[in-house]
Formats: C-alpha cells, structure tokens, sequence
C-alpha cells in the first residue's frame, strides 16, 4: 500500500488575517503535533512511498520547528514544496528553502497592491513580488497560487502576465471556497455562473495551448489531508465537513497505513465519480480552472 502525496497543513498559526482565509488561521492550535510526532509522521510516509509532502498551514514558516521537520524530509527522500505567502521569506533563510524544498508556491490575490492588499493586508503585495524576485535569483522554482472570487476575477489577464514576467515555473488559478474566514465575506468572493465563465475563457485564452488540465479532486489518487492536529481526512475541503464523514483518523491514534485502509474501504467505494463529493461538498463554488507548467516542476499537483 502506497501513498502518492499528502497535503500537510503543519499549523493553524499566521501572521497574516486574509480576509478569504479557508482554515481561518491565525492563532496556533493548542494540540499541534511535536515535532517528534511530526517526524514520525514523516517515517511513516518514507515507508509508504510517498513522492511529495506539500506543506500549507496557516503558515509554516512562523513555526520554529517547521524547517527541522522539512529538512527531515529530505533526509528520507520525500520530496517538498511549500505554500507560502511569502512575507516570512528573506535573505536569512532563502538558502535553505531552496535546499529543502522542490518548489515554493507563493500566494497572490490579485495583479494589483490595491486587490491583494485589501484581502491579505498593507503592504504584502510589494513584499511577496520582492520574495518572487529573491527566489528566482537564487534558483528557486516559485508557482503563482491564486485564488479569485468576484472582488478580483477581473484581474485574471494581468496576473497571467505578471506569472510571465517574472517567469513563474507554474500558475494554479482556483476559485474562493466559501469557508472559513470566506464565509463573513460571501458578498466579495462568490462568482456567479457568468463570472466564472468569464474566468474560464480568460484562463483559456491567455494560456491556450499550455493548459494542462487539473482533477478536480485528490480523492482516489493516492493523497491525503493532514491538518495541524494529527487528524487526517482525503482532502482540505472534506476536513471542513463538520458530520466527520470523511475522518480517517487522527495520527496520534492511528497509523497512516490504517488510515488509508479505512479510506480505501469505507469512502473510494462511494467515489466512483470523483467529482461528486468535491462539487457537493464545495456547493459548486469551487472550480479548479487549472494548471500551467512549462518547467515540469518535479511533484506539482
Ligand atoms: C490556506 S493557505 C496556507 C498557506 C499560506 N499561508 C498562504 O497563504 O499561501 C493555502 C492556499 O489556500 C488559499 N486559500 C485560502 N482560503 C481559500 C479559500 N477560501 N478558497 C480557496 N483557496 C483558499 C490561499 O490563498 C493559499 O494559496
Ligand atoms: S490564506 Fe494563508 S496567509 Fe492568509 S490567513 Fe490563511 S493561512 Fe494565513
């Protein structure tokens, strides 16, 4: 039994108050893994065959132990990458990012300081450009992760050619999932039917004959959700299922091998079409327009 990649949400703990924020991060869980916990969560996915952990939060980088933990990943041969947004990311340590990690993907909400700003705080759209610029000069593939709703679809041109000009090895473009921190701001971030189209065509249009099709779905290839606490589900949008559906387990308790047994037994059989979980459970809002890259970075997903 094997596991291809798991997304790993390593703390609910940020510096930023992003107005869309799915996991509504910002203050530290109080039962966060250790970092021995965290370790031997990493042992066990060695042993599974896992190609790639992607680690997200919150933000892991205001974590003290989360580049020890990363770094242990290397030393098992699992590859890394890194959502980010960014402002954490200096001179002092961008040489060990690039050593860790396959790819970093920094977050942007917008093409402009006005739109990004106004959703994730002042001053944070200069600071992440200036973080792009630092990563590229030091050879680190950076992947754009944008997330639109209506306050900022219109921006989907511009962004396409900022991901140009500063040569971006990859470009996800989603839509705002109303949850969490979203949920209070619904009026801003939901797309209506031709909003999205619009979106959609706009996407096609400027990448036309690069688009590279994203699943909508994790679920049934071999991933996994880990979320600060230990818990495990098969994806982020399913840990937010309050009816605890979807829960595998919680790594404390359980192996991940089990986990994925359970999975394997008690939800794949329910997800023939893979699509349908994700469509009901995000109520059509999210869609996945897809994914640009050209560089063929090592594990993006
Ligand atoms: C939760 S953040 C954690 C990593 C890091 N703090 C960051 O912002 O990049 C991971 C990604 O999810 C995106 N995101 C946050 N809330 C979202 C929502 N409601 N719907 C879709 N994506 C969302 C963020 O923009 C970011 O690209
Ligand atoms: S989207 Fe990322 S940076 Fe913004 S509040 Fe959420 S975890 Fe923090």
């Amino acid at each position: 039994m094997e596991i291809k990649t798991i997304s790993w949400s390593f703390t609910n703990k940020c510096n930023l108050n992003c107005l869309h924020c799915i996991v509504d991060a910002g203050k530290e869980y109080h039962d966060e893994l250790s970092t021995i916990e965290s370790k031997n969560v990493v042992d066990q996915l060695s042993q599974l065959n896992c190609n790639c952990i992607h680690f997200t939060g919150g933000e892991c980088l205001t974590k003290p132990n989360f580049l020890d933990v990363a770094e242990y990943c290397l030393k098992k041969d699992i590859n890394t990458t890194l959502v980010t947004n960014a402002t954490l990311l200096d001179d002092t340590n961008v040489d060990i990012i690039k050593n860790i990690f396959n790819d970093v993907r920094v977050s942007l909400n917008g093409a402009s300081e006005k739109t990004h700003d106004f959703i994730r705080g002042k001053g944070n759209f200069n600071k992440t450009l200036k973080v792009i610029d630092l990563l590229n000069n030091a050879g680190v593939p950076v992947i754009f992760f944008v997330t639109l709703g209506s306050i900022n679809y219109s921006e989907i041109t511009d962004i396409i050619k900022l991901s140009r000009v500063y040569k971006a090895a990859g470009l996800k473009i989603d839509s705002v999932v109303i949850e969490g921190r979203a949920l209070g701001y619904q009026e801003i971030f939901s797309l209506d039917a031709q909003q999205t189209q619009s979106l959609v065509d706009e996407f096609n249009n400027g990448l036309s004959g690069i688009l590279e099709e994203d699943d909508l779905c994790n679920i049934s290839s071999q991933s996994l959700y880990l979320s600060p606490a230990g818990d495990v589900y098969p994806c982020v949008h399913l840990s937010l299922n309050k009816s605890k559906r979807y829960f595998l387990g919680n790594v404390r308790e359980m192996t991940i091998l089990q986990m994925i047994q359970k999975f394997n037994r008690e939800i794949l059989p329910d997800c023939k079409n893979k699509k349908c979980i994700y469509k009901f459970y995000s109520k059509g809002s999210n869609y996945i327009l897809g994914t640009k890259n050209p560089n063929n970075s090592r594990c993006l997903s």
